[in-house]
């Protein structure tokens, strides 16, 4: 029988969990590519830090194994490229190394993985990025983060070129206000700040990670969103 995966980065909490689960329960195989192990049975987990460009090559091997055994069932990869680094910088002192380190995980790691993912992928398979409302905008002092979600989403209409006649697909599924660790994190976990962001979403709440997961299985199992950018973020109040 076919077995049709999902390899995805970061599935160890957040966004990237709800996509494992939501992949889980339309009956896909789950790889996962982080540093911490999802606790979520089933789940196929191959330690890795995607900061470090020298281990991604690392894991060529263990990934291979895991594909092989789909593309010897016929089925389809569905690769999500989810894990990502948000920090604080400013475009008017951001270390050359710091800058470095946001783009290698958010960007060339994605760029890496693809590359050793895509001869295992058949006709069917797609590749989903997880980009940002500030893949298409810039705010303050999430420099970094800024350029490489802009970055992620050229490389995903990059992809959508190279791909072409292969019957692979690609889209970049562009989040907003997420209730994630992430988001706390950035907030220094004031309940406060979330509170208020939510009073700038057309819904007054923020989005659940199990949202933007159906968002992503959406566009990986729908060949027609080849190259799109999918905003899913509740509506953004503009001031
Ligand atoms: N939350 C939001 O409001 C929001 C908004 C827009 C876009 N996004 C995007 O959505 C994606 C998921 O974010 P989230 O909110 O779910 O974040 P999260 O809760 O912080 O989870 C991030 C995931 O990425 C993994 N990760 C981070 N650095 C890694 C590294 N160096 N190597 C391997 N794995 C790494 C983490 O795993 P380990 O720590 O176990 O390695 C974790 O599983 C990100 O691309 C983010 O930019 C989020």
């Amino acid at each position: 029988m076919a077995k049709n995966t999902l390899l995805i980065t970061g599935a160890s909490r957040g966004i990237g969990l709800a996509t494992a689960k939501r992949f889980q329960r339309a009956g896909y195989g789950v790889v996962n590519l982080s540093r911490s192990q999802p606790d979520l049975p089933g789940v196929e987990h191959i330690a890795l830090d995607i900061a470090d460009a020298e281990a991604i090559q690392a894991a060529a091997k263990p990934i291979a194994n895991a594909l092989s055994q789909v593309g010897n069932s016929a089925g389809s990869v569905v690769l999500v490229h989810n894990a990502g680094l948000l920090q604080k910088d400013s475009v008017r002192d951001l270390p050359a190394s710091e800058l470095q380190r946001v783009l290698q995980t958010n960007v060339i790691a994605p760029a890496q993985i693809n590359q050793l993912a895509l001869p295992f992928m058949q006709p069917g398979s797609s590749i989903i990025y997880v980009g940002s409302t500030l893949s298409e905008k810039g705010v303050a002092n999430t420099c970094s983060y800024v350029t490489s979600k802009h970055a992620v989403l050229g490389l995903m209409r990059a992809s959508c070129q190279d791909l072409a006649g292969s019957g692979i697909h690609t889209a970049c599924v562009c989040p907003g206000f997420t209730h994630t660790e992430m988001l706390s994190n950035h907030v220094g976990n004031d309940q406060r700040v979330l509170d208020d962001i939510a009073t700038g979403i057309a819904y007054g709440r923020l989005i659940e990670p199990e949202e933007i997961a159906e968002a992503i299985f959406f566009s990986a199992t729908n060949p027609v969103l080849n190259g799109a950018v999918l905003h899913a973020n509740l509506g953004q109040i503009e001031s």
